[in-house]
C-alpha cells in the first residue's frame, strides 16, 4: 500500500485469509497454485513420492539434502530412537484414552503430545540450540504415529504395541495400529500418501506452528498448535468426510442427482476446491493413480470406479454453475479412499493426516527459530470507539 492510500491508522490491509501475502521466506518448499505444481526444497514432491521413502524425504525437509544411503541410514536409526513412548506416559494416554468418549481422535493426539512434551520434559526452544532444537522439533514428529496408534488400541479395548526397530515410519505406524507385520503393498500405498502430504507451502497449520515456534514455546507446543489448525474441515478434516459422501451417493447412477442437488443447496463438496490450486491438485492426481493401482491389486474396484466418476461429474456441475471458479479435486479426495484401501479405521483418516503433516511442521518450526522476530500482525479495531480520560 502507497503512502497515500494508507488509512489514517497506519496499519496495511491484507487480502482476507492473508490470501497470496508472502509472511516470510522459506527454503523448505512452495505451492505453485497456478502451474499445478509443488516441491520439497529443490525436488518435484510428487517425483519424490513416488520415488522416496518418507525418511528420505523427513532428512531433506530437515536438514536441507537428500540423504545418501548411508545418511539415510543414519536417519532411520535416529528416528528409531526417538519413537518409543517416554516413561510414564502410557498411563497419561490410558486416562486420556478411557475418558475421551467419542472425541475425535485427532483433538485426544493434541492432547496427548502435549501431555508428551511435558513427558519428554520440552524446553522453550528459545532456550535451546541448534543440537536440542533439533532433537526437541525431531521427536515430538517421531512420536505422533505411536501416541495415535497406542490411543486407538486403548480406545478399542486393546494394549498398545511397541515401534519395532526393524520398519519403517509408514511401516512402525501399521504395525503398532494392528500388531501383525503390514503388507508391502498397504506399506507403499501408505507411504506414498505420507510424502504427498508430509509439507505444502504455507498452509494454515504450517503457519500456525511457525507462529507458535516465533515466540519460542516448546516443540510439543507448537505441533498441538498445528493439529488444532489442521483439525478443521476446511483443512485436514475432510478425507472421512469426501469418503462418507461416497458412501452417501452409493452408485454411479445416484452420483449427477446427488451432487446436484448439494450444490444447490450451496453445500460444499469434501474434497473438491483448493484456496491455492486453481484447477488440479497434483496430490489429488497422484493419489488417484496410486487407488486405482491398488484397486487394480483387487482392493475394492467398485469404490475406486464410483470415486472417479463422481470426480468427473463434480467437476462437470462445479464448470457448469460455478463458471469463473475452476475447481479440482483436493488431496483429500482420494486420501480417504486410499486410506479405506489400506484398511485404516475411518476415524483415523485426518489424524493420520497429521502422522505427515507433524513432518512438515518440525522443518517449519526449526527454520522459525532461525527468525528472532516474534510474528505479531494486527487487527484493525471497527467496535464503538472507546471513551478515553
Ligand atoms: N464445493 C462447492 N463449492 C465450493 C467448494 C466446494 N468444495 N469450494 C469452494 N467453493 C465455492 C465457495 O463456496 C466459494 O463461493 P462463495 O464465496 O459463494 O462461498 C467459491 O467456490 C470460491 O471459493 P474459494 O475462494 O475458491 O475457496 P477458499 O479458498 O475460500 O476455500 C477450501 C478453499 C476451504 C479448500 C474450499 O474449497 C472448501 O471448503 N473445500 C471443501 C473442503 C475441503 O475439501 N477441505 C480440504 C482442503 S485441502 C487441505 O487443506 C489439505
Amino acid at each position: 500500500m502507497t503512502a497515500s492510500t494508507q488509512p489514517a491508522d497506519g496499519l496495511i490491509t491484507v487480502p482476507r485469509g492473508l490470501a497470496g501475502v508472502a509472511v516470510t521466506d522459506t527454503e523448505i518448499g512452495d505451492v505453485r497454485g497456478a502451474e499445478g505444481f509443488y516441491h520439497y526444497r529443490q525436488y518435484d514432491a510428487t517425483e519424490l513420492a513416488r520415488s522416496a521413502s518418507l525418511e528420505q524425504v523427513w532428512a531433506l525437509l530437515l536438514d536441507g539434502a537428500l540423504p545418501d544411503d548411508a545418511a539415510a541410514a543414519d536417519f532411520v536409526a535416529e528416528l528409531a530412537t526417538l519413537r518409543h513412548l517416554p516413561p510414564g506416559l502410557s498411563q497419561l494416554l490410558t486416562a486420556l484414552a478411557s475418558t475421551a468418549g467419542s472425541a475425535e481422535p485427532l483433538a485426544v493426539l493434541r492432547s496427548a503430545v502435549s501431555a508428551a512434551g511435558t513427558s519428554l520434559g520440552l524446553r522453550p526452544l528459545w532456550d535451546g540450540n541448534p543440537q536440542s532444537r533439533r532433537h526437541d522439533a525431531l521427536v515430538v514428529a517421531a512420536l505422533v504415529p505411536t501416541l495415535l496408534a497406542g490411543l486407538h488400541r486403548f480406545r478399542n479395548g486393546a494394549e498398545p504395541i511397541e515401534p519395532r526397530d526393524d520398519l519403517g515410519h509408514a511401516a512402525n505406524y501399521l504395525w503398532m495400529l494392528r500388531g501383525e507385520e503390514p503388507s508391502a503393498v498397504d506399506v507403499a500405498a501408505l507411504q506414498r500418501y505420507l510424502v504427498t502430504t508430509v509439507d505444502h507451502g504455507f498452509n494454515a497449520s504450517t503457519f500456525t506452528a511457525r507462529v507458535v515456534a516465533s515466540t519460542g514455546a516448546d516443540a510439543a507446543a507448537c505441533t498441538v498448535a498445528g493439529i488444532g489448525a489442521l483439525s478443521g474441515p476446511l483443512h485436514g478434516g475432510a478425507p472421512s468426510r469426501a469418503l462418507d459422501m461416497l458412501h452417501a451417493i452409493g452408485t454411479l447412477d445416484a452420483a449427477e442427482p446427488w451432487l446436484r442437488a448439494a450444490l444447490d443447496r450451496g453445500d460444499r463438496l469434501m474434497g473438491f476446491g483448493h484456496a491455492v490450486y486453481r484447477g488440479a491438485d497434483p496430490r489429488s492426481e497422484l493419489l488417484r493413480d496410486t487407488v486405482r493401482d491398488l484397486a487394480d491389486a483387487g482392493r475394492d474396484p467398485a469404490l475406486v470406479d464410483l470415486a472417479v466418476h463422481v470426480e468427473r461429474t463434480a467437476l462437470d456441475l462445479l464448470t457448469e454453475l460455478r463458471p469463473n471458479r475452476a475447481m479440482g479435486t483436493n488431496v483429500e479426495f482420494y486420501a480417504g479412499v486410499l486410506m479405506k484401501l489400506v484398511d485404516l479405521p475411518p476415524e483415523l483418516f485426518s489424524a493420520t493426516f497429521a502422522v505427515a503433516r507433524s513432518i512438515g511442521w518440525c522443518a517449519h518450526v526449526l527454520e522459525q527459530t532461525t527468525d528472532r522476530k516474534i510474528v505479531r500482525p494486527s487487527a484493525r479495531y471497527t467496535g464503538p470507539q472507546p471513551t478515553r480520560r
